[in-house]
């Protein structure tokens, strides 16, 4: 497993491996890698000879009021766990090499960064997009593996590679969760134990939406009461909880046709995000 610390390194190295026909998979973390990412590297194994992990917290997709300077940062623990796995390189590029004196180039979607966690964490998805596209003329991925978890942020990139008819691929992989359902998320380690308990109700809630949407219920506002009720009970503090549209993320007063329910809350000065799909009944 090689580790690139340069761009021009990292992208020299993608060319070669292009060069002699090989593709390449790429899975961009921030690090802190969890059990969820290592079964997007496991995955990643599967699409393409090649496997790049990029490593990099990326500060403009944070606010100025977010946790970039706190985010947590375990260089050698991730690179020990991605040595047990077929990685051929990471990336850990530093910031002066990712954002230049001088950078002013951005990559904006006019309209889906509009909704869910775009409305709370303005410029988010302008930051997220620009690293990607970054990390893809970089490491010039044939696939990209990015979980369902940031169910947005997988719709953001999905369309940037359409709109720009980017050549790669990309792979969405189901959520992994904890033994009691929380979604694995790097920002669960700013949970206190009290916390952890308790915020496995956001996953418990959505499940019983999924149940009352199976026997019939269809009114978006009645799932999102459930929802809400069960959070608020157990400590979270709601940022939002939507039922909206597959593709467009535009709001669903009722569920006729395939919905996202969506929801990010807080437990402590975690900010956690869940999502199941309900998928439309004949
Ligand atoms: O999902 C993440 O960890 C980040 O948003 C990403 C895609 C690596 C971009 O910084």
């Amino acid at each position: 497993m090689q580790i690139f610390l340069s761009v021009k390194k990292m992208q020299e190295w993608a060319f070669q491996a292009k060069k002699h026909g090989e593709t390449i998979a790429l899975v961009p973390t921030m690090g802190a890698l969890h059990a969820g990412h290592l079964e997007l590297v496991r995955h990643a194994e599967k699409e393409a000879d090649k496997v790049i992990v990029s490593i990099f917290v990326n500060p403009s997709q944070f606010g100025p009021k977010e946790d970039y300077k706190v985010y947590p940062r375990e260089l050698e623990k991730d690179l020990r766990a991605l040595s047990q796995l077929k990685v051929d390189a990471v990336f850990v590029p530093s910031l002066e090499d990712m954002y230049p004196e001088g950078y002013e180039t951005w990559i904006d979607l006019e309209k889906l960064p509009g909704h869910l966690c775009g409305l709370t964490r303005q410029g988010h998805f302008r930051g997220v997009s620009t690293v990607v596209l970054k990390l893809f003329n970089i490491c010039l991925p044939d696939a990209a593996i990015f979980g369902e978890k940031d169910f947005q942020q997988l719709l953001v990139i999905k369309k940037m590679v359409r709109d720009l008819n980017l050549a790669v691929r990309i792979v969405q992989h189901p959520i992994l969760r904890e033994h009691d359902g929380l979604a694995m998320s790097s920002r669960n380690m700013y949970l206190s134990e009290d916390e952890r308990k308790n915020a496995s109700v956001i996953h418990r809630s959505l499940d019983r939406a999924q149940k009352l949407y199976d026997s019939g219920e269809r009114k978006s506002e009645n799932l999102i009461q459930v929802i809400n009720q069960m959070i608020e009970g157990a400590g979270g503090k709601v940022d939002y909880i939507k039922v909206c549209d597959l593709n467009t993320l535009n709001d669903l007063p009722a569920v006729d046709s395939d919905a996202l329910i969506a929801v990010a809350a807080f437990f402590g000065k975690a900010r956690l995000i869940d999502n199941i799909v309900l998928r439309a009944k004949e």
